[in-house]
This record gives structure tokens, sequence and C-alpha cells, in this order.
């Protein structure tokens, strides 16, 4: 493959050839099918693996020093080999860096090691680049020391690493999906138990189309961690009246009941998304299991409805992009995808229609938003490897 060899020429001229040969891995990114905002309150989701990810080709030395660098990025770094790592102005550097201190936690040895990464999934998009490269580099560190870690284990500690280091409160979704795609399949995860079953996803005659709304996405770190806060204050109202210790584990009826025991109507409706919007996962995987495509539509766009008047983290951006799509005939369903605040919408798109979609899509969003949007079919992948 054309671009691996590129990599290759590119970390040989980077760091010279001496010593052994570096070894290739991949970890893709992620879109999230349904079942947003859901993952941090122990609810469900129904994230794939796509074909766009993060290679990272890497080799153990015996200097005390790590090198960072990437083909995205001219700016790179060398680090000390130490037991603790401080964090980087750079913000990429913090994804190893996160997943390093994490081995070191577990008492492994981090040496000196020289790494190059090369991603072709947007940056910022909400599609999981930043868990891409934290998966792809503990898998990677984990098979060059013989670590002895799991997958689960590895995918705990990326999504630690972007807790601890990049100041995100994220759930397990994104490092979980990364870490266990599977191509043609949905995750069908518990976030609560971690138990997941992977469920087919029957494109037959229809594609999923990735809408990115290119809209900077400043502050959106700290407007999800307002909202994992926010939900944490619905907890403590409704535990007044169930014994509940996360809103995963309240079902929607006995919630419409009892919701007035929020007082706060902001508080109360994060609580009405989170809750409806685990329904919808559940009933999303019965309709996949069914076959029954435009059913799983209705559930997307009741999802983004939910977002958007619920959980307020849609925005005038994805708004557009959403409802341009909803009126294209042959789009069975379209919602954001992602944390939101900017990033991504997906869509289910007919085939013959896919081109008349990029177009009038992209057209009616640039003339409405002044952005241009960028558009991918994604494919369903398989999760972290080595690429031989
Ligand atoms: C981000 C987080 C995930 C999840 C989604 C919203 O992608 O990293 O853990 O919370 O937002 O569903």
């Amino acid at each position: 493959m054309e671009e691996t060899e590129n990599l290759r020429k590119t970390f040989a001229d980077l760091y010279g050839t001496p010593g052994n040969e570096p070894v290739l891995f991949f970890a893709p990114g992620r879109v999230n099918l349904i079942g947003e905002h859901t993952d941090y309150n122990g609810g469900f989701v129904l994230p794939c693996a796509i074909q766009y990810g993060t290679y990272l080709l890497i080799r153990m030395t015996d200097e005390r020093v790590i090198k960072l660098a990437s083909v995205n990025d001219p700016q790179k770094t060398v680090i000390p080999v130490t037991d603790h790592f401080s964090k980087q102005p750079v913000h990429w550097f913090n994804y190893p860096l996160g997943v390093f201190e994490q081995f070191i936690k577990k008492g492994l040895p981090v040496g000196g090691m020289e790494l190059l990464f090369y991603g072709d999934i947007p940056n910022n998009a909400g599609l999981s680049s930043s868990a891409s490269i934290e998966v792809v580099t503990a898998f990677a560190l984990n098979h060059l020391i013989n670590g002895g870690l799991d997958l689960l284990d590895l995918i705990k500690m990326s999504q630690k690493a972007e807790q601890e280091f990049a100041g995100v409160n994220c759930g397990i979704m994104d490092q979980f999906a990364v870490g266990m795609g599977k191509a043609n399949h949905a995750i069908f995860l518990n976030c609560s138990t971690l138990e997941y079953k992977l469920v087919p996803v029957p494109l037959s005659g229809y594609k999923l189309i990735i809408a990115n709304s290119n809209k900077p996405r400043s502050l959106a770190d700290s407007k999800y961690n307002e909202r994992v806060a926010e939900c944490q204050l619905a907890v403590a109202f409704l535990a007044e009246r169930f014994s509940i210790s996360k809103l995963g584990d309240l079902g929607f009826p006995q919630f419409f009941k009892a919701q007035d025991c929020i007082p706060d109507e902001v508080i109360r409706k994060r609580a009405r998304h989170v809750i409806s919007e685990n329904q919808r996962v559940l009933a999303s995987v019965s309709s996949l299991l069914k076959n029954d495509l435009p059913q799983f539509g209705v559930l997307m766009n009741a999802s983004h409805d939910s977002l958007r008047d619920n959980y307020e983290v849609t925005g005038f951006e994805l708004d557009t992009l959403v409802e341009e799509a909803w009126k294209i005939p042959g789009v069975l369903g379209s919602r954001m995808t992602g944390a939101g605040f900017g990033g991504c919408t997906v869509s289910l798109v007919r085939e013959d229609v896919i081109a008349d979609f990029i177009e009038e899509v992209g057209m009616e969003y640039k003339a409405k938003t002044g952005l241009t949007a960028d558009f991918y079919i994604a494919e369903i992948g398989d999760g972290v490897r080595r690429v031989e």
C-alpha cells in the first residue's frame, strides 16, 4: 500500500535506519449510529468503527527519550523517559503521553521509543481522532513490551488518558468502538456493565454518509463537561425518589411519572434526553435485527430532535445539515453524531441519491451558514490491529 510505504520512508528520513524495523499499527475512528451522551450515564450506545483512522509506526530504542512526530503536523518533540509526564502545549502530544502515564501507573516499563503517526480522520470533527491515537498507542506499546494487557484494559487505559491528560470527562464509547470494532457491524454496548453484542448493519442499497460541519469547536470540551455535571445533578434529584446511581438505571415510564422531582427545567430536559435516548438505542437494535432500516431512520431523527431540544448540543450548523438531509427523498434518517457543538452528522442515504444529497445539502448548508461541509461515505471497518 502506497500510504504505508510513504510512512516508512518518512520514518527513515526522520529517525534514520539503525536499530529494529519499526512496526506498523492502525486504529480506526468511529461514528456513533445512536445513543448519544448516554455512555457516561451508564446507558446504551451503538457506534461502529470506520475505515478512516490513525496509523502508528513505532520502534523501541535504547535511548532514554521518546520521540513524537506526525505526518499531519510539522511540530515534533523529544521527551525524556520519566515516571511522570507533564502536559504539553501541543494538544495531540498529550494523547500518547497520557497513555504512557497509564502504563507507568500499572508498573509497566515505558522506555525510549520513536513514533510517527499519520491520521486520515478529519481532526476535531467528533469522529474520535483522539481515541484513535490513544488506542493505537496503547495497543502498540502493549505489543512491543509484551505487556500482557487485554484489549479491554487498553481501552480503559485510553479512556483514562483522555480524562486525565486531555481533561475531558468522557465516557467509554469512543475508545471501546475504536478497539472492538468489526466490519459491517455496530457495537451494542451497555456502558454500565461493558457487556456488548455485535449487531449486523444491513445496509443493502444504502450508505452511511458523514457530513462534517467544519464548525470550529473551541468551547466543546467545557460544554461537554458541563453536560456531565448536569446529569449528575439530575441523578441527585431522582435518587431521592428511586434507588439509582446513574441515569441509565431508570426506565422512561418511571422517569416520566416522577420527572417533577427535578425542580430545574434545564436539568429535567437533560435527564429526559438521556433516558429517552436509551430506549431509542434498544429500539434501534431491534429494528436492525429485523432488517427494518426505515424504522431505524425514524429513531435517528428522533435522537436528533432530542439532542437539539432537550440536550441542546446541536446548534445552527448541525441542525441545518440535518434539516437539509431530511428534505432529500431517499434519506431514511439523519442526526448529529458524537459530542455535538459542531462536528459531524450521520445520514442513512439510498445509494442512487448520494450525489444529489452531497450537492444539495452542501449547497444549502453553504448558503445558510457560510461554511463548506465535507462529505464522507463511511464503511464500517474493524478495530485496532497490527498491519503486516
Ligand atoms: C464524545 C465522548 C463520548 C460520548 C460522546 C457523546 O465523543 O468522548 O464518550 O460521550 O461524546 O455521545
